[in-house]
């Protein structure tokens, strides 16, 4: 198997998702660090990218000095990681789109769902992969969970309920924090906060658990703590396609929860419960019959869980694995496999629809509104 060269904008040394990038496009060998332009300060970037042992003249100052540097190179970048704040990725990931790379990008992938489209559009012309990284849908379970769907395990969808809440902006005392204050800043992180922050994670999880997509929501939002302009408690009901129920409630005020994000699906014969927290369960109810755990790396499970098993049953499986599936269907994507569970643009852009609709249905009372692209109507 060919290694591929791997080059990455952002993550640099101190921020929060480089290293499970870094471990996760090295964890299999598939990848080669080749290039990189890590950091907003030209210098600490290029210092940086060393110490990791990119060569000199691929440690770049600025993504623009890397896009000329990698595009006319016999050994160019075969996929770039754009992991850089929300607001820089539209143009970083246009421009490698439409220098023939692919790109991996960061969620939520655009600020606004013109510019969503357009990556869509720009990746569709160009013939490359642009993926984004949902990562939590490459945990083998979830993966396991698709699949018991897709088989008619749980026979049709009738409810899906999920959540992503934690508490840690919810001390009203530490909101001046420069860390914290920005994701609560129109002009930082675009026009919703805590829903475009972590509750796209579970509306892309819901989509890709029930294998249908999000058609109408309703949105209430509250900025519980008043300085702040953009909401931290989201609760958003939807409904998809086949005709899902969906209820999604995410915060960033929930003093005393951790990391919860959790997802039920209840289906007609069956019932489904994941959860971040115990990433290699999934608790499975069948109608009339007793609960059962199904663990990660156990016999009989579906094909997809099994490839993307990569340590074995009783061991814990880590968020940068999750990050490494991706980076593992990325290979196998541009080596042209096809990979169905790879999170494309599409997913990008209807993330960016959702978190529009909910913003406007929310300044309205909560009115329901079609969330669709408008590409996908
Ligand atoms: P951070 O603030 O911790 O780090 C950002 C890094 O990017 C820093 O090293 C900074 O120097 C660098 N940077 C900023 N502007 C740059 C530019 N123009 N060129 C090159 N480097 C630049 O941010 P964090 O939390 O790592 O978030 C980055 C992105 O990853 C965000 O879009 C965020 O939403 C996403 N994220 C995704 C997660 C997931 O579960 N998929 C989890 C955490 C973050």
């Amino acid at each position: 198997m060919k290694k591929l060269n791997w080059g990455m904008i952002g993550g640099g040394e101190g921020s929060q998702i480089g290293p499970a990038h870094r471990l996760g496009a090295q964890a299999d060998g598939r990848f080669t660090f080749a290039a990189g332009a890590l950091d907003h300060r030209p210098e600490a970037g290029r210092a940086y990218a060393q110490s990791l042992g990119i060569a000199a003249d691929r440690a770049y100052g600025d993504w623009t000095e890397m896009l000329a540097g990698e595009k006319d190179r016999d050994d160019r970048i075969d996929l770039v990681t754009v992991a850089t704040p929300n607001a820089t990725h539209f143009e970083i990931a246009k421009a490698f789109l439409e220098a023939g790379f692919n790109v991996l990008c960061e969620k939520p992938m655009t600020m606004t769902v013109e510019e969503g489209e357009e990556i869509v559009r720009v990746a569709k012309a160009s013939g490359k992969i642009c993926s984004v990284n949902y990562c939590y849908s490459a945990y083998p379970i979830v993966r396991q969970a698709r699949a018991m769907v897709r088989n008619g395990e749980i026979g049709k969808v009738r409810l899906v309920v999920t959540n992503f809440s934690h508490g840690h902006h919810g001390d009203a005392t530490d909101a001046d924090n420069p860390r914290v204050r920005w994701r609560y800043d129109p002009k930082m992180a675009g026009v919703s906060g805590q829903f475009a922050d972590c509750g796209i994670h579970a509306l892309h999880m819901a989509s890709f658990i029930c294998d249908d997509e999000v058609e109408t929501l309703s949105a209430d939002f509250a900025s519980t703590i008043p300085s702040r302009e953009l909401e931290d408690d989201a609760m958003v009901n939807f409904r998809m396609a086949g005709g899902t129920v969906g209820r999604l409630w995410t915060s960033s005020v929930a003093i005393g929860r951790q990391h919860g994000f959790d997802i039920q699906i209840f289906g007609e014969t069956g019932g489904l419960r994941w959860a971040s927290e115990q990433p290699n369960q999934l608790i499975y109810t069948p109608v009339g019959g007793r609960t059962q755990i199904i663990e990660k790396g156990e016999g009989g499970l579906h094909e997809d869980a099994k490839r993307l098993s990569r340590v074995s049953i009783a061991h814990p499986e880590g968020f940068p694995l999750a990050v490494a599936n991706i980076y593992c269907d990325l290979a196998d994507a541009i080596a042209g496999e096809t990979r169905d569970g790879l999170p494309n643009a599409e997913a990008g852009v209807r993330s960016m629809a959702a978190v529009h609709t909910a913003v406007a249905s929310a300044k309205n009372d909560g009115a329901w509104m079609d969330a669709r692209p408008p590409m996908f109507r």
